[in-house]
């Protein structure tokens, strides 16, 4: 298979940087071209790029030039890791001019033409696209990933939804700092500290899970009838983001059968094996003191969520769910939802 050449919008970031790295050795995207803003374009990646991951730079990337954020730039599809308040104009434009744009910023998400999707949980959202380009009359288009602490949420939701209805969903979480962006947090605030406020965060959760777990009909998105509610923590940990859940089924259930929901849980990018797929994309952690952040953050190469604690009788239950923010919660979203629009053809 030929490789698609590929851009990252916000390359330098805590994102973009995770992009790079997966994207490095991808076996079907092509890095051509890495963007930022004037403060670093202009230099070789090395240069401007503050790098925070606990590996090298790829060679392979060390010294590509960063460049300004343009639809200019070589590629056929756009990974975005720009801030919101950039992506809202930027994107449609990388769109307008036929990118496929796979998106991490909020700007977007809750257009009623633009997929949000999670590829174990609304693959068939992608259908919106066709919608889209109408609407717009754009050759390009724009998908999109949910926020972080949503994916991580929304992930185990699905099989429980799918075996045995869901009615409410009451989650507080506690999430890492690298969430909050390079520049986002100061140590000063967070350091021997927790915050309990996250701009929009809450609302993001409330808004977006439902979408996700909505069905798409000729074009048109039915929402569930599910209450969600969310409170936001930040917390002084690097990455990996943990919540802790209520939730109430539609039907009577056991721990031990929402276990096995989440255990057999595979979707199509499980099926179809897809590049970046865990082969579990949920694992049920058994010690009652999992799972953890720094000790789970990384199965399945980050991309697979690790569910414990699940205990509760008739339809209330208590589970604790923990993600890695940076891959599953955003590039490397970007990248399953990309690697899904390849395998159903929206992308050549
Ligand atoms: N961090 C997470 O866990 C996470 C999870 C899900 C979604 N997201 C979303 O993903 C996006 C990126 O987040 P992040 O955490 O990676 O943020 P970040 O660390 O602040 O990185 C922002 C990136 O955007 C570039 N940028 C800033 N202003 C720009 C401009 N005017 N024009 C072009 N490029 C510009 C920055 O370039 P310079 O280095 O040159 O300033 C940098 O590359 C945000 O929309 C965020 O909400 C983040």
């Amino acid at each position: 298979m030929k490789q698609i050449d590929t851009a990252v919008l916000g390359a330098t970031g805590m994102v973009g940087q995770r992009f790079v790295k997966i994207l490095a050795n991808h076996p079907w995207f092509n890095i051509k071209a890495l963007t930022a803003s004037k403060r670093s374009s202009g230099k070789e990646y090395k240069k401007g790029v503050n790098w925070v991951l606990d590996t090298e730079i790829p060679k392979s990337i060390e010294n590509i030039e960063i460049q300004k954020t343009h639809p200019k730039v070589d590629g056929d599809l756009a990974f975005s890791a720009l801030p919101s308040n950039i992506a809202d104009s930027v994107e449609e434009n990388f769109a307008k001019k036929g990118f496929a744009v796979a998106s991490n910023a909020s700007s977007h998400r809750m257009e009623s033409d633009v997929p949000l999707v999670i590829p174990e949980v609304n693959p068939s959202h992608l259908e919106l696209i066709e919608k889209q380009k109408q609407n717009r009359e754009w050759s390009g288009y724009v998908v999109t990933n949910p926020n972080c602490s949503t994916i991580i949420l929304t992930l185990p939701l699905k099989p429980i939804q799918e075996k045995m209805g869901l009615s409410s969903v009451k989650v507080v979480t506690l999430q890492a700092v690298s969430g909050a962006g390079y520049s986002g947090v100061p140590s000063m605030a967070i350091i021997d500290n927790a915050i309990p406020y996250i701009s929009s965060e809450e609302i993001k959760m409330e808004k977006e899970s439902k979408k996700l777990l909505g069905k798409v009909d000729n074009g048109e998105l039915n929402l569930p009838d599910i209450d969600v509610s969310a409170q936001c923590n930040r917390i002084p940990v690097t990455d990996g983001h943990m919540e802790s859940v209520w939730i109430e089924t539609e039907e009577e259930t056991s721990p031990n059968e929402i276990k096995k929901a989440l255990e057999g849980f595979m979707g199509e990018p499980q099926k179809k094996d897809l590049p970046s797929a865990p082969k579990k994309p949920i694992i049920v952690k058994e010690s009652e003191d999992r799972p953890q952040p720094r000790l789970d953050k990384d199965l399945g190469d980050g991309m697979s969520v690790s569910v414990g604690r699940i205990r509760g009788s008739n339809k209330e239950f208590k589970l604790t769910i923990l993600g890695h923010n940076t891959i599953r919660g955003a590039a490397g979203a970007s990248i399953l939802n990309a690697e899904l629009m390849t395998q159903k053809g929206y992308l050549k």
